[in-house]
C-alpha cells in the first residue's frame, strides 16, 4: 500500500510504507526533506543486517518514564532474533541479561525534528490488552545526527496474522472459542484506547499480538496512532487498505475513533473466514469490494461518512446488499454474524462503538457462570472482567452488564 508525505501546502506524494512515520499533518510541525528521509531509512535498514549484541542502555541518554514497577533501565539486552521488520524499524526478541526475562525491543530511527508520537501515546496507556512499555531510551548511530528510539516491551509469541495463517495452511479455521476470546479482548483494548481519546488508525492482524497458550491479546504498533481533536483535520491516507474504513476511502478528514471499529469488524470476519473480507487492489477497488457486500451507499450515507463530499457529483449504480449469512464461508454462530453486521456499517454513527460491541450478546456466554466454567476446564481464559472505573467511566449500566455478579463474588472469597 502507499502512504503519502506532505511536500508542500496541501500536496502529498506517495512514498510507500517506508515513510509512514514521517507523514505530516496539520499541527504536526515543519515539513521534512523527503529524499533525506528515504536515504536515512535505507542506511538504517542496511545496518540492521548485523544484529546488535549486549546492547547496553546508555544511562546518559534521555530516559522515558514508563508505568512499570521495575526499573528496566538497569538492564542490558541481548538480541536473540529479528521478529519484525517494519517500515520504520526493527523489532527484536531479546533477553534481559540480568534477569533472563524475554522482551521485545522495537528500534526506530528517530527524526530529531519531530517528537515520537508512538512513545508519547504508549506512555499514557496502561491496560491488560495493550502491549506494555517497560522502558524506552535513545541510542545513537555512527553520525551524531542518527538517533534511535529503543522501546522495550513485553514479548508475545504470535500475532492474529501468524496464528490465522497456521490454521489456513491446514485448511482449518481458528477454534470458535479463541475467536470469541480474541474478539472480546480486541474490543476491550480498543475501548480503553478510545476512552483516552486515541485512535489507533492501523488496526490489522499483524498489529495484534497474542499468546495462544494463555489466550491473552494485546494491541501493538501505535506508530500511526493519534489523539484526535475536533478542531484538527486528519489525513485520510491511513490504515492498511484491507482494513480501511469507507469514510477514509471517501476522503474524510474529520473522522473519529470509529475508523478503528471498521477494522475490528473486518478482523472478526477474517478470523471466521480465514481470509480478508475486503481485499481490494487499490483504494477504488477496495470500495468496490465493500459495495459488493454492503450494497451501494445512499447519498445520506456518503454524507454521514464525509460531510464535505461533493454529493452533486455522486452517482453510482445501485447494487443490492448481500445477506450477511452468505458472506461467511463456514457455518458460524448467528450472534457473531449479527455483531459483524452491526460493526460493518457505512455510517460511523450507527456503527457499534467498542464498548457497545462488548455488551453484545455474542459475548454473553463468557459472562455466564456455567458456560464460563466449561470453557475454563478446557482452555486458559485470561481475566476478562477486571474493568477499572476509568474503562467503564463509572457507568453503572455498563458495570452491571460487563462485570458478572458471580465474578465479583468469586473474587471476594
Ligand atoms: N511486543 C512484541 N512482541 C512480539 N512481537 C512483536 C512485538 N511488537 C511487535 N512485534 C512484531 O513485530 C512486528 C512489527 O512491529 P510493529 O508493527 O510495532 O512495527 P512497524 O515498524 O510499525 O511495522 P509495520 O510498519 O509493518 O506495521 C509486528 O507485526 C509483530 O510481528
Ligand atoms: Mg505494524
Amino acid at each position: 500500500m502507499s502512504y503519502y508525505a506532505k511536500v508542500s501546502q496541501n500536496k502529498y506524494i506517495p512514498l510507500g510504507d517506508a515513510n509512514r512515520r514521517m507523514q505530516t499533518e496539520a499541527g504536526d510541525g515543519d515539513e521534512f526533506d523527503v529524499q533525506q528521509a528515504i536515504l536515512k531509512v535505507r542506511n538504517f535498514q542496511e545496518k540492521q543486517k548485523t544484529p546488535l549484541r549486549n546492547q547496553k542502555c546508555q544511562s546518559k541518554s534521555p530516559m522515558i518514564n514508563c508505568n512499570v514497577p521495575i526499573d528496566y533501565s538497569l538492564y542490558t539486552y541481548t538480541n536473540l532474533q529479528v521478529i519484525g521488520q517494519g517500515s520504520f524499524g526493527i523489532v527484536y526478541k531479546a533477553k534481559a541479561n540480568e534477569t533472563g526475562e524475554i522482551v521485545a525491543v522495537k528500534k526506530v530511527l528517530q527524526d530529531k525534528r519531530y517528537k515520537n508520537r508512538e512513545i508519547q501515546i504508549l506512555q499514557e496507556l496502561n491496560h491488560p490488552n495493550v502491549v506494555e512499555t517497560k522502558h524506552a531510551y535513545f541510542s545513537y548511530g555512527d553520525c551524531s545526527d542518527e538517533q534511535y528510539l529503543n522501546v522495550i516491551m513485553d514479548y508475545q509469541p504470535e500475532t492474529i496474522h501468524s496464528y490465522n495463517t497456521q490454521f489456513l495452511k491446514q485448511q482449518q479455521m481458528i477454534p470458535q472459542i479463541q475467536t470469541k476470546l480474541y474478539s472480546y479482548q480486541l474490543l476491550r483494548g480498543l475501548a480503553y484506547v478510545h476512552t483516552k481519546g486515541v485512535c489507533h488508525r492501523d488496526i490489522k492482524p499483524d498489529n495484534i499480538l497474542i499468546n495462544p497458550e494463555s489466550n491473552i491479546l494485546k494491541l501493538c504498533d501505535f506508530g500511526s496512532a493519534k489523539k484526535l481533536s475536533l478542531m484538527e483535520q486528519n489525513i485520510s491516507y491511513i490504515c492498511s487498505r484491507s482494513y480501511r474504513a469507507p469514510e477514509l476511502l471517501f476522503g474524510a478528514n474529520n473522522y473519529n475513533t470509529q475508523v478503528d471499529m471498521w477494522s475490528v469488524g473486518c478482523i472478526i470476519a477474517e478470523m471466521f473466514n480465514g481470509l480478508p473480507l475486503f481485499l481490494g487492489t487499490s483504494a477504488v477497488d477496495q470500495l468496490v469490494e465493500i459495495i459488493k457486500i454492503l450494497g451501494s451507499p445512499s447519498k445520506e450515507e456518503v454524507l454521514s461518512m464525509n460531510k464535505d463530499y461533493n454529493i452533486k457529483q455522486y452517482s453510482i449504480i445501485q447494487i443490492r446488499k448481500k445477506d450477511w449469512a452468505n458472506v461467511f464461508v463456514n457455518e458460524i454462530d448467528p450472534l457473531a454474524i449479527d455483531l459483524v453486521s452491526k460493526i460493518l456499517t457505512y455510517c460511523p454513527k450507527t456503527r457499534l462503538s467498542a464498548i457497545q460491541a462488548l455488551t453484545h450478546s455474542y459475548f454473553d456466554d463468557l459472562r455466564d457462570e456455567i458456560t464460563y466454567k466449561i470453557y475454563e476446564k478446557n482452555i486458559e481464559i485470561p481475566n476478562l472482567f477486571d474493568f477499572t472505573k476509568e474503562e467503564l467511566q463509572n457507568n453503572q449500566q455498563l458495570i452491571n452488564k460487563l462485570i458478572p455478579r458471580w465474578y465479583v463474588k468469586r473474587n471476594k472469597q
